[in-house]
Parts: C-alpha cells; structure tokens; sequence
C-alpha cells in the first residue's frame, strides 16, 4: 500500500495526543488478498482506563471553549480529511475491501458530518419559557453530556465514525472510541488528522482492540462515560444496554436491519431497477440499511426480474483497487458461511437461486452477486440480516400484502418503495414501522438527515438536528424571587 502522506498508517492507540503502545499486538489483512497489512497494539483494560481518564480531564476544558472556538478545528479536521482522500480511500479499501470508488464517497460522506456539526454547534439554543408565576424566570440551556464512548462497526470504517463522534466533539463532548479489530486503521488515521487539526490532548483517544468484550464492558460501566452510542447487531446491542443499565447511561443504538424494497406494478422500471441495486449490493451487501427482501408485485415480476437480472449480472466483482469493480470482498470467512448458510436453508425449503450463489473465482472472501426467488418467511433470509451480495426476491399481489409482509420482523430501521402514484406512496409510507423510507431512491443516508430505526433496530438519531441533540442534555433553569 503506497500512501503518499504515510503519517496516516499509525498502529498504536491514540490516547491524549499520543501514540500509546501495547505490550501486544494484532494482525490487520486486506480481505482481497488475505496480506497482512500491519500490526495494530491491542489495548487492554490499562489503555482503556488511561483514555477515559483522559477524555475527563479534557471534558472540563473542551465543553467550555466556545462553540466557534471548537467549530474552527472541526472545520480545519474536515478540510485536512478531504485533502487526504486518496490516502484514506486507499487505506479504507486495504482494510475493509469496498471498491476504491466507493471508498472516496465513504471519505467525502463520513466528512460531511464533520462539516456540518462544525457548523451546527454554532446553533444549540436554548429557550425561554413564558413564566405561569410573576415571581418567576424559567429557561433551558443544552449542555454537552459529558465523556461519550463510540463503539464502531467495520462495514463503514470511516463513516460510522464520523457520524457518531462529530456531533458529540462538536456540542463539546469528549470521545473514546473503539473501532472495528478488522478496520482500525481508518480510525487511527482520523485520529492524526484530528491532532493535525488542533484537537487539545485527551478529546478524542482510540483504543483498537480484540478484546471486544472486556473493553464494551469497561466503556458500559465505567461511571466517568455518560454515554455510549454504538453501532452493530442487534445481540451486542442487548448486551451493551444491559451493561449500561448499572449506571444508567444515555444510549443511542444503531443496530441491524431487515429493510424490505417493494416494487409496486405503477413503479418506472428503470427506476426501480437502479434503485435497487444501488440500496443491494452497495458495499457487497454489507450494510444495516441493504435491501435485505425484494418484494415484487405479481403482476410487474416478469418486467421487473427480466430488467433486474440483467443488471446484476453486469456487476464487476474483484479487489476494490481494479477499475470497474462494483463489488469487493466479504469481511471475512463468517460472512462468507453465513451467506452460504442462508442460502442452503432457503433452497432446503424451496428457493430458486437463478444466478451466482457459490464463492466467485476472485478469491476466498469473494461471493458472486447471487438471485434468489421463491422465496418465503418461513426461510432464514426473510428473518435475519443477510449481509452478503444476495437478492432474495418474494412476489404479493396486493398493496396491503406487501405492508404487512414488510412489517412482519422485529427490525425497524430502513425499507424501500418504488411506485409513482402519489396516493401510494403517503399511503404506505405511514403505514411502513420503519424509521427511514427511502422513495423511488435507494441511496437515503446524508449528513443532513437523521439515520435511525425503531423496533429492534435500535433507537437514537445519527445525522442532522437530532443527531447532536443526543449528545446534550437539557438543563432547566428557574429563577425565583422577580419582580
Ligand atoms: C450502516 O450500515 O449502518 C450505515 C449505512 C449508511 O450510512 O448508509
């Protein structure tokens, strides 16, 4: 991997401005070719003790600078992000195997909610209340919670950090932050922007481990962390909820997803198409929001599938570093047999794989982009997240069977429609238990808008208004004895 800024290759924790080694270390590969990339210090309880303590010591000095103060450094980190983009695409794609042109607009994405919270942080307002007593003033003021510790998934090294860590360092919170152990790199390179930028000592500190477990505890019970936000499954997410319980933590949630993408016979098919593969095979198949069921209206399938097919069959699969390549390799062996899995269990039960469904000639964490049809509920992939390059295609007949079908999962977080009949479209809309609906559209995350679900899914907003507003509290202030 040839960087031309190699500062951004960094292997130890970043804990109050400095590199801190471990007494340990682990291996970093490139899923396209299984080459190790370089070995990162694995931290333990000692650095995960030492960077909280550092994020509290900090916490007194960050929050109370003011917003402007704080939002020229967040605009300066933003700036040095986007002059890296080459540097931090390429690491991205060693590490975590996304096509390199889609690596850029994961850079250019995960930047923009450095942008833009350095520019709401200028906005927290607080209120005034029209007082029901003569003698009395009553207000509000926001304030930033405290020491915040992000927990993040490796499926958008970048991006998920950014969007969770943005808001919080913007209202003038201080973060310790634990990435992926299969993509930390990315992290410790924003952390050497950040420092570049004029981050002071101990606001932002990293610490990559493989002790995942021990670590989510420590960052989930330690009484100086007022909030976790983590982004993953559904079943860690239980786990860090439970842990946070013990000293009643503020949480935000991001967690898995099972987004249904109907297609309704009044939909353009072109649009719906393009739509389709967009929100399906963006990152192989690798993120909560993917289609994870493609419902087609029986009276459009014919049309649909014949258009469908042809598409997916042009995606490029191959090392994200190629020109051309649509899609990259799976994150490691366990992704790969968890596709399989599926994929056994839905022909066991009746399903027709009509195109791919085996391991692509690539490599070993290559999959072929794979269509599935006849498929049902009772199979696994209508219940659980696929995670993979997969397709799975059911067929209804009527607008009120693809609701319910739709809603029928204990996820919440993201589900898709293609129609163009207005009335439709409001109509299922309200009717989706989703907390975003994409429309004719299958790309739906942006820094102006909030990204979160409901349900199993998780709770909490990441992006926009909400995004910052769960990184305050709101302090209410009366003031007596008035005139
Ligand atoms: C995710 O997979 O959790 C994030 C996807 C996105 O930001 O669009």
């Amino acid at each position: 991997m040839q960087l031309s800024n190699t500062n951004l290759l960094q292997q130890h924790s970043f804990i109050n401005n400095e590199w801190v080694a471990s007494s340990s270390r682990f291996p970093v590969d490139n899923p396209a070719t299984g080459e190790i990339i370089i070995e990162v210090s694995d931290a333990g309880e000692a650095e995960t003790l030492q960077a909280i303590n550092a994020a509290a010591i900090a916490f007194k000095t960050w929050s109370r600078i003011t917003a402007k103060e704080r939002s020229a450094i967040m605009r300066k980190w933003f700036e040095l992000m986007m002059a890296n983009t080459d540097d931090l695409a390429l690491l991205l794609t060693s590490e975590q195997g996304k096509p390199l042109a889609e690596a850029k607009g994961e850079v250019a994405y995960g930047a923009s909610f450095i942008e833009w919270y350095a520019e709401e942080c200028k906005r927290v307002y607080g209120e005034t209340i029209p007082t029901p007593s003569s003698t009395k003033r009553m207000m509000t003021i926001k304030q930033p919670i405290g020491v915040v510790a992000a927990i993040t998934p490796w499926n958008f090294p970048i991006a998920m950090i950014t969007r969770k860590i943005a808001p919080a360092l913007a209202a003038g919170c201080t973060v310790v932050l634990k990435p992926s152990k299969d993509t930390p790199l990315c992290a410790l390179a924003l952390a050497y922007l950040a420092k570049e930028a004029g981050f002071p000592k101990g606001v932002l500190n990293i610490v990559a481990t493989t002790a995942t477990g021990e670590v989510g505890k420590i960052l989930t019970t330690h009484p100086f962390i007022k909030k976790v936000s983590f982004t993953g499954s559904t079943e860690v997410g239980k786990v860090l909820m439970e842990q946070s319980s013990s000293t009643i933590k503020k949480l935000s949630l991001e967690l898995g997803g099972n987004a249904p993408c109907i297609i309704f016979d009044d939909a353009d098919i072109e649009v719906a198409v393009k739509g389709t593969i967009a929100t399906k095979y963006r990152n192989a198949g690798q993120t909560c929001v993917c289609a994870n069921r493609i419902l087609v209206q029986q009276n459009i399938y014919g049309r649909f599938m014949e258009a469908y097919t042809k598409a997916v069959a042009e995606l490029k699969v191959g090392n994200g570093l190629e020109e051309h390549v649509f899609i990259g390799p799976l994150i490691n062996e366990a992704a790969i047999n968890k596709v399989k899995r599926l994929l056994f269990d839905a022909t066991e039960k009746g399903a027709t794989v009509t195109m791919g469904g085996q391991q692509h000639e690539a490599g070993e964490l290559f999959f072929e982009p794979t269509i599935v049809t006849n498929c049902t509920t009772e199979m696994l992939l209508s219940q659980e997240e696929i995670f993979g390059p997969v397709s799975s295609v059911f067929v209804f007949d009527t607008e009120q069977d693809a609701v319910e079908l739709s809603n029928n999962t204990v996820y919440g977080l993201a589900a898709y429609f293609f129609s163009q009949d207005i009335n439709r479209i409001y109509r299922v809309m309200e009717q989706l238990e989703y907390g975003i609906i994409g429309v004719n559209e299958g790309i739906i995350s942006h820094a102006e808008a909030p990204f979160g679900g409901v349900k199993q899914s998780g709770f909490g907003k990441e992006g926009s208004f909400y995004g910052m507003e769960d990184y305050l509290v709101v302090k209410y202030v009366c003031v007596g004895g008035m005139g």
